[in-house]
């Protein structure tokens, strides 16, 4: 049921806190601060390369993930989509391990890419949502997301989990990997701690004001998403959730490929929904912004209170979050990209659980 909320991608979206605080407690010991040694058969210490594939938003999770085993376990990660990577006949060793995302477990491209990999003799991890799906009997280690059942075709609360799982994990092959320092494994761990408090207070801490922006953005046809790092990954989440449930046209690019293409499209017509928190990348994006800026383009700006502070650009709009430990910004920025588009989306009229064309699990090719 969805109480008092409107729509079930709306109480999805406000059960985040929960959800992600579900996921982390399955996978961290917050006394110990450890992460539980959850992998077997997947031996992270011996493996050199894992494989990822998934569909829409779980293959968005994945993307995240990469980066995250990348940086702190030192491990090599491919990713595809899965009805690509089904069909690229890539060479597989079984000094590989591989990872399959799936919110319910029964996409076809996803099962079809784990049943692929499992005749070439990798071990299997599939991070699923619906324990009693075809996806979590086939693998060998189920990666539980704790989301609860999630009814709005646009997945939320699912992704963030999703993340919380990828977090645990890139702990975990860090450690194993040795990686990581003790010290920076309870660094990492007590940030995570802190995400489901500060996701539940950005939630309404920003609500209104993306309410406010979703009007603004629906009198356009056409979106550009930028980022860089983990932010690109959220630009491309952002345009996927604004064309499945408003049905405007958007566009993520990496803000580095803005001059090798997408950059003549940018005039007073354009909005650009630029996601740069105050990270590594800050400095490049702003130049990238400042593009926008001198070609007219009009730019939602979402950052944190140290962006927000370093940048004098002018924006339709700057969504400032509180300063948060890198590890878990993807988890905290998720929140203004899904309430922009679910806002768009009612504002528009549009059937935000039931997007036209749409099923919420894929299970045809
Ligand atoms: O059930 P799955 O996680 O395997 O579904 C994958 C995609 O179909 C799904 O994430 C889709 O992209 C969502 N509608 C995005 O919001």
């Amino acid at each position: 049921e969805k109480g008092n909320h409107r729509h079930f991608m709306e109480k999805e979206i406000y059960e985040q806190p929960e959800a992600i605080s579900h996921t982390f407690a399955h996978y961290m010991d917050f006394v110990a601060k450890t992460v539980r040694p959850v992998a077997q058969p997947i031996d992270f210490a011996s493996i050199d390369g894992l494989k990822i594939a998934a569909c829409g938003t779980a293959f968005l999770a994945g993307h995240i993930g990469k980066t995250w085993f990348e940086r702190y376990a030192r491990l090599p990660v491919e990713i595809d989509i899965a009805s690509e990577f089904r069909y690229r006949e890539m060479p597989m060793t079984d000094r590989e391990a591989a990872l399959f995302i799936s919110q319910s477990g029964e996409t076809a491209d996803t099962l079809a890419s784990l049943r692929y990999c499992k005749e070439n003799g990798l071990k299997i991890g599939a991070i699923v949502n619906v324990q009693e799906s075809t996806i979590a009997r086939e693998a060998d280690v189920v990666f539980p997301t704790l989301a609860g059942p999630e009814i709005g075709v646009a997945s939320t609360k699912a992704f963030t989990s999703q993340l919380a799982v990828f977090a645990s994990l890139a702990i975990l092959a860090g450690r194993a990997r040795n990686t990581l320092t003790l010290e920076q494994e309870s660094e990492m761990i007590q940030a995570a701690t802190h995400a489901p408090r500060i996701v539940g207070s950005v939630l309404h801490a920003i609500q209104p004001q993306l309410e406010e922006l979703s009007r603004e953005l629906s009198k356009y046809h056409n979106v550009l998403y930028l980022g860089r790092g983990t932010s690109y990954t959220l630009a491309m989440e952002g345009a996927l959730k604004l064309k499945e449930i408003s049905y405007i046209h958007a566009e993520a690019y990496a803000a580095g490929e803005l001059k090798h293409g997408p950059i003549a499209l940018i005039d007073e017509n354009m909005p650009v929904i630029v996601i740069a928190p105050h990270d590594r990348h800050f400095d490049k994006t702003m130049s990238n912004m400042q593009e926008v800026a001198a070609r007219g383009g009009k730019i939602i700006f979402i950052t944190d209170e140290a962006g927000a502070a370093a940048s004098s650009m002018k924006t339709l709009s700057t969504v400032a979050l509180p300063n948060v430990d890198e590890f878990i910004a993807p988890l905290v920025f998720s929140i203004p990209v899904q309430l922009l588009a679910y806002h768009t989306a009612v504002f528009m009229g549009t059937d935000v659980d039931q997007p036209r064309n749409l099923a919420k699990s894929v299970t045809v090719e």
